[in-house]
């Protein structure tokens, strides 16, 4: 990836034509990328328009580019067949443009696990109770007993969980002070193939988050989850941590960071753990009352999958 002189970005193939070297491992120079081993320069669209002691630049010579588009601080990348790219699909994440009302830091890591792994923990929410009983998990009885309603969308899953009058977890007290008891509640929607957007957060019972769907005066907090495979034991995993509360307040930004990647490494490690166990002996697994958001994204992916199997022109992946 390289931005040219007007920080437009591009997204090329990562070797040379000449050679085969990555590009990578190259530099930029006036809107060109140029190759580190003999030196030979391509433009945005890969073509190659300079070769170093020959004046004859063959057309032949290029390496392939992919579409890209960069909105709302997010860099997404076609893949497949270029004539297939469709913007319109691309999620929309207007909160990443609104920094005095979302401030925001983001994260990214290499995960070794299957990216569906990463999205089936985003999808069952069991798992605050046993996983995040010290960050963000709070009182386990709530999480099991939660009310919840799932409902499946063109591309993918909405899950919405409500615990109703409940104790926070220490990370919300900390932040906003709570006294008492608190609706909280806990948004999700995947969209395939890779990003889930989370919204959450809590009020005081009595302060209507539940009865007239007020989210202003408590705790609240959005993330991106952007999860990109990269090969079969692993993938990418990126997110941004919004915060919702005390927005003039840097330091409390970084402190949301701070929990956020805490917690984000507790569900890493039990990621890791369960991919090679799955791996090892792939036998069929239960599925619970709590599984059915993930269900219901597991086959939306089957589906597209299936389709971009049917499409005859598909390229790579
Ligand atoms: S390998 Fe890139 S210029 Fe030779
Ligand atoms: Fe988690």
């Amino acid at each position: 990836m390289f931005r040219d002189s007007r920080g437009s970005i591009a997204v090329v193939e990562d070797r040379c034509c000449h050679r085969g070297l990555p590009l990578s491992l190259g530099r930029i120079v006036a809107d060109t990328i140029v190759c580190g081993y003999h030196g030979i320069s391509y433009n945005t669209a890969g073509r190659c328009v300079a070769i170093p002691g020959q004046r004859h630049v063959p057309p032949a010579m290029r390496v392939r580019s992919y579409p890209v588009v960069e909105r709302d601080e997010l860099i997404w990348v076609w893949m497949g067949a270029s004539e297939e790219a469709d913007t319109a699909l691309v999620p929309s994440y207007p909160y990443h443009d609104d920094r005095a009302r979302w401030p925001h830091r983001t994260h990214w890591q290499v995960l070794r696990c299957a990216h569906t792994l990463v999205i089936d923990n985003l999808l069952d929410l069991t798992h605050l109770a046993f996983v995040h009983k010290r960050t963000i998990g709070g009182d386990p009885d709530a999480h099991t007993n939660a009310e919840f309603s799932v409902e499946a969308t063109p591309r993918g899953v909405r899950l919405m969980r409500w615990l109703l009058d409940s104790v926070p977890p220490p990370t919300y007290v900390n932040a906003v002070g709570f006294k008492g008891r608190v609706d909280r509640w806990m948004e999700f929607e995947f969209i395939a193939p890779g990003a889930v957007l989370q919204f959450t957060g809590a009020l005081d019972v009595g302060q209507g988050a539940y009865e007239q769907g007020n989210r202003e005066g408590g705790f609240a907090l959005r993330i991106f989850h952007g999860i990109t495979p990269e090969t079969a034991d692993t993938c990418h995993y990126f997110w941004s941590g919004c915060n919702g509360y005390r927005q003039s307040e840097a330091a409390v930004t970084d402190q949301l960071y701070t929990v956020l990647a805490a917690t984000f490494a507790e569900d890493a490690a039990i990621l890791e753990a369960q991919h090679v166990s799955v791996r090892s002996r792939p036998a069929p697994l239960f599925s619970t009352t709590h599984d059915r958001a993930r269900v219901i994204a597991e086959r939306k992916l089957q589906e597209l999958l299936a389709a971009e199997a049917g499409t005859a022109h598909t390229v790579g992946g």
